[in-house]
């Protein structure tokens, strides 16, 4: 069986990905190495076989030893790791979930139920570098691709409602602690019906402006009853570096743009931190290359892949189905509130929600080992 090695494997996303191996049977068509940060020699997990010891995760020769790497330890590990690995000469698979080498050229953006063909292809041309996308654009495309696999997609406007779990699990808790620390600070007037609702609303606003630098370090602003318009690095010229990767990763996933040979859709739009757990969503608007009636979109988008679901758009679907809390730790991709915009027939606005540690992060992983072990 082939050796994989797993790197990052104890932390969020690993665990997440550690999960879904163990659900589909990943580990019984493997020979598991689990590599460790900071506890080699220690006992490997449950699903170790032969390789019952936790390597160094630094240690170039044992990583050369692997057919396979997957690493969701993040890009500093990346950075510091790949490129000598590779110039000790080793030729294995490296599956990544860190944004570090997404861009290359010798890299592919794995999301196979969209870019199997690409994937594929570079196989084919030997590729050996295999990079999970950025988690609202591996959602977003999981649930509206068939728009773009069909060539219907003049453009698309993207705004965002990130969860915090894409800053990662110190986020998360530290947006619960401060719901908490908002809630502890008008417990009494809640609980009295005849309080003032200003009165409430000035002492959760009092709250939120004075938190200590503990309570928002991650965040660096209160989330918790506000939302952040900005997500990762000021890139310049207005633009954040979550915004540039919507349109830069969503061409690079889907084959098109520099060096591909076919011109590039322009994807935009505002990326948006709210004070959801783990589920992106994103409001979506289409200019299409030409009218197509709704029905035939909802079918072509229900037909693309077994995991999308069009939600009808009701108020009551929308309710049930079209929430981060509906999509939570399910790999069902919702797309809802489709309709034709008033700007025109060509133009079309949907809703979207994916699960960002699954679909975003760690499935398209084991997925692209999958396709290695096939
Ligand atoms: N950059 C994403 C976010 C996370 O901050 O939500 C993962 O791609």
């Amino acid at each position: 069986q082939p050796l994989v090695g797993l790197v990052g494997w104890r932390g969020m996303v690993g665990s997440v990905l550690m999960d879904r191996m163990q659900a589909e049977g990943d580990f019984g068509l493997i020979e598991p190495l689990f590599f460790s940060t900071s506890n080699a020699g220690g006992a490997a997990p449950a699903q170790a076989k032969n390789e019952s010891k936790l390597q160094d995760a630094f240690d170039i020769e044992a990583l050369k030893r692997c057919d396979v790497v997957i690493t969701c330890q993040g890009g500093d590990y990346t950075t510091e790791v790949f490129p000598k690995l590779r110039a000790a000469g080793w030729t294995g698979h490296w599956i990544d979930a860190a944004s570090t080498l997404r861009m290359k050229d010798d890299a592919v953006i794995i999301l196979d139920p969209v870019n199997l063909p690409v994937i594929r292809n570079a196989l084919a041309r030997g590729g050996r570098n295999w990079i999970g996308g950025n988690c609202t654009v591996s959602c977003m495309l999981m649930g509206v691709g068939a728009l773009y696999k069909a060539g219907l997609v003049e453009w698309m406007t993207t705004m965002t409602y990130q969860a915090a779990s894409g800053g990662g699990a110190q986020h998360m808790r530290e947006l619960l602690t401060q719901f908490g620390t908002l809630n502890g600070e008008v417990k009494d007037l809640l609980a009295d019906p005849k309080s003032a609702i200003l009165e409430i609303d000035r002492k959760v606003l009092a709250k939120q402006q004075s938190l200590s630098a503990d309570e928002m370090a991650n965040f660096g602003v209160p989330l918790g009853g506000s939302l952040i318009p900005w997500i990762d690095k000021d890139l310049g010229g207005g633009v954040s570096r979550e915004e540039w990767k919507g349109g830069a990763e969503t061409n690079k996933i889907l084959g098109q743009g520099a060096g591909f040979g076919t011109a590039a859709t322009p994807v935009d739009g505002f990326c948006v931190r709210v004070g959801a757990m783990r589920c992106h969503s994103q409001a979506l608007t289409f200019k299409l290359k030409k009218d197509v009636p709704v029905a035939e979109i909802e079918q072509m988008i229900a037909a693309d892949n077994a995991w999308v679901k069009v939600v009808p758009n009701t108020r009551e679907a929308t309710l049930k189905d079209l929430t981060p809390v509906a999509v939570t730790g399910t790999l069902s991709i919702p797309v809802g509130r489709i309709r034709k915009l008033a700007m025109g027939p060509e133009y079309l606005g949907a809703f979207t929600i994916g699960d960002q540690l699954l679909w975003g992060a760690a499935e398209p992983l084991r997925r692209m080992l999958r396709v290695l072990l096939e």
